[in-house]
């Protein structure tokens, strides 16, 4: 028994990913694609044990209305439209034409396309302009980290009772614990963690899956 939580090593990483359900052929080409055409931005890209951590979820919440706030090539939005009970929708926020062109086209193989609203604007815009009766069962938000505060501060209220707000980055590569790190991604990963988890609407755990993943449910 441990209380710690483990720290992967690359050997331990392989392991985990070996040993989860694995992503089929639409993911894989889609993360190859992304690889080959953005190779400076495929990092951002969520990784193939997150992506199944989150279709389950989805599964498991029986969301039907979804919102995602950083969409770029279509990988995680795909893992949540897959989770989505029949006849649900995800809405999407993205403000490039050029990545979202690529998710358009995965969206059409993966089977989704009809289940996705993509809304190329900034996404603090996207959120204001909607009625104030517009709810969501989950949310993922994984746009720019300088944002991050104001994106949670417009989710909230849009979330159902019991519903779930996943948060993308949260541990910064592990610089939100390095005290010369003046990196403002990093500053506003960390505001970001003091205002959520002082909030007293949801309660939350940030789970060390890829790149730090905070999991809150509303009250
Ligand atoms: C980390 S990537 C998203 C990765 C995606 N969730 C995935 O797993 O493939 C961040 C995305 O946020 C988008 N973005 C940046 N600023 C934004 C803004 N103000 N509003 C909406 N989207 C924004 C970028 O265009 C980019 O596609």
């Amino acid at each position: 028994m441990t209380r710690r939580s483990e720290q992967l090593t690359p050997e331990l990483h392989d392991y985990l990913v070996a040993h989860s359900a694995a992503p089929d052929a639409v993911l894989s080409q889609l993360a190859a694609e992304t690889a080959a055409a953005f190779p400076d931005a495929a990092g951002m890209q969520i990784g193939p044990e997150q992506g199944t951590f989150m279709t389950l979820l989805t599964q498991l919440t029986g969301a039907s209305r979804a919102l995602e706030i950083g969409t770029f090539t279509g990988y995680s939005s795909i893992c949540l439209a897959r989770g989505l009970a029949s006849g649900g929708k995800l809405t999407c926020c993205d403000v490039s034409e050029e990545w979202t062109s690529v998710a358009r086209k995965y969206w059409g193989l993966a089977g989704v396309a009809d289940r996705i609203d993509l809304q190329l604007r900034p996404a603090v815009e996207t959120l204001r302009a909607m009625p104030a009766s517009e709810s969501f069962d989950i949310a993922f938000i994984d746009a720019d980290k300088t944002g991050y505060v104001s994106y949670w501060d417009e989710v909230v209220p849009r979330i159902r009772p019991g519903g779930v707000i996943l948060v993308d980055n949260t541990l910064s590569h592990g610089r939100v614990v390095e005290p010369d790190t003046a990196d403002a991604n990093v500053a506003g990963i960390r505001a970001f963690n003091d205002h959520a988890v002082a909030d007293d609407r949801v309660v939350l755990v940030l789970l060390p899956i890829g790149d730090g993943l905070t999991l809150a449910r509303k009250k």
